[in-house]
């Protein structure tokens, strides 16, 4: 299984251990939920029963009884007559029941308003309890106690507060790790670069050495070779630039892409057609070495997608209102799965038998790192081919703010 597989599977694995952990912190909690709501309403009709009693008899010593039960019960409740006035209250937020009316003599009276959608809350909240008291029939009123309804909240906010931790800890340790593979990335470049450099520039004076030796100012041979080894000095260009922030120069779009694409070009199988279009004058800042790695990473994947004749078309265009100049390379290979989009960006990532799967993932770091762009499978159908764009900001305008 290669580790993108096994990385999915990983996510599935944890996720759906999260919802177990989930889902079985909310049964638990409606499971207490259930319980208390029901010893609730056993307090509420004990309170209701001893009420009638109180109101049907005038014994003394049941008031006394009467008065411990009120204060044991935690539930707020209302009792209302058979006509829905309001006989008594217990539980409610004292500062609302009452207010003051100056034109009473600020005698304190029950706010009907309050009353009214206390009424209604509870209405929706239970059944009411019935009971018969001086032969009327009324009811009790009542809601959850205050510990009762931060009971329900309880597992909703705890999940919450879990779940941010979660996600604040995973970005702490993906940025760490990330932070990590680029000093790899960034070290290993640097060094490869450095170990090339001396026994290039070495090849290249052998070979001014042997042109004058050998009178070989002209031999094809000793020309190929200094191409090759300037091949070479570009490469390991390319990696010393990898390693250091490199400089941005303003550039044609057009004229850098073409210039690669030409001399890509006559490099591949002559069934493949190359063709290039677009605004030439759209200018960005590129640093030409990477860029150039960044058109040849992709031109090589489009050449690689077609399977005996095809095309690849270089398209460079811009949107003026937005400061960018995109590129789009469009080839007619094999194409990527929609769900493959992303994926191939990611290092290690490749269905070549012979690839490293590094070619993408390196030209995203070149595009978004050291040229501040974007880089994105803009469409593809399988079996048709595929458009990556690159978006680069338009350095035109730039200048004019600076300025
Ligand atoms: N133009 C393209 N058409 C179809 N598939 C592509 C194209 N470019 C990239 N891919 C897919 O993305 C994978 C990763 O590409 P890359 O990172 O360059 O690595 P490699 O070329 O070594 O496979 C390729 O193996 C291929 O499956
Ligand atoms: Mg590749």
């Amino acid at each position: 299984m290669n580790p993108y597989q096994q990385k999915k599977r990983w996510k599935y694995l944890l996720l759906s251990f999260a919802v177990v952990i989930a889902s079985g912190s909310l049964l638990y909690t409606s499971y207490l939920v259930k319980n208390i709501a029901h010893s609730e309403r056993t307090r509420a009709q004990v309170w209701a029963m001893s009420m009638r009693q109180l109101f049907n008899s005038d014994d003394n010593d049941f008031l006394q009884f009467t008065t411990s039960v009120r204060d044991s019960l935690t539930v707020p409740a209302i009792i209302v007559d058979e006509k829905g006035d309001v006989i008594l209250s217990r539980g409610l937020d004292t500062t609302k029941t009452f207010i003051n009316l100056p034109s009473d003599g600020n005698k304190k009276k029950y706010d009907p308003e309050y009353f009214k959608s206390e009424l209604a809350y509870m209405k929706n909240q239970h059944e009411p309890i019935r009971l018969m008291v001086l032969g009327a029939p009324w009811k009790v009123y009542y809601k959850d106690s205050p510990l009762l309804t931060q009971l329900r909240l309880f597992p909703y906010i705890q999940l919450t507060v879990i779940a941010i931790f979660l996600l604040m800890a995973y970005t702490a340790f993906s940025s760490s790790r990330k932070s990590e593979q680029d000093q790899v990335w960034v070290g290993l470049a640097k060094e490869t670069a450095h170990q090339l450099g001396t026994p290039i520039s070495s090849l290249m004076a052998w070979i001014e050495l042997m042109k004058e030796k050998f009178n070989a100012e002209d031999d094809v041979l000793v020309a190929e070779m200094e191409n090759d080894v300037k091949r070479l000095e570009i490469v390991a260009d390319r990696f010393s630039k990898i390693g250091s922030k490199p400089v941005l120069e303003e550039h044609a779009v057009y004229a850098v892409v073409k210039d690669f694409v030409d001399y890509f070009r006559v490099r591949v199988s002559k069934n493949i057609g190359f063709e290039m279009g677009g605004n030439p004058h759209l200018k960005a800042g590129l640093n030409v070495p990477l860029f150039d790695w960044v058109i040849e990473n992709l031109l090589k994947n489009a050449v690689n997608a077609i399977d005996g004749k095809g095309s690849i078309k270089v398209e460079i265009s811009g949107n003026k209102l937005k400061n960018q100049v995109f590129i789009d390379i469009t080839d007619t290979g094999k194409g990527i799965p929609r769900s493959k989009f992303d994926t191939v960006f990611q290092p290690g990532y490749t269905t070549r038998k012979r690839g490293w799967g590094l070619g993408l993932s390196l030209t995203k770091r070149m595009i978004e790192n050291y040229h501040n762009g974007q880089i994105f499978v803009k469409d593809s159908e399988v079996g048709k081919g595929t458009t990556f764009r690159i978006i680069l900001k338009n350095t035109r305008d730039d200048k004019k703010a600076k300025s």
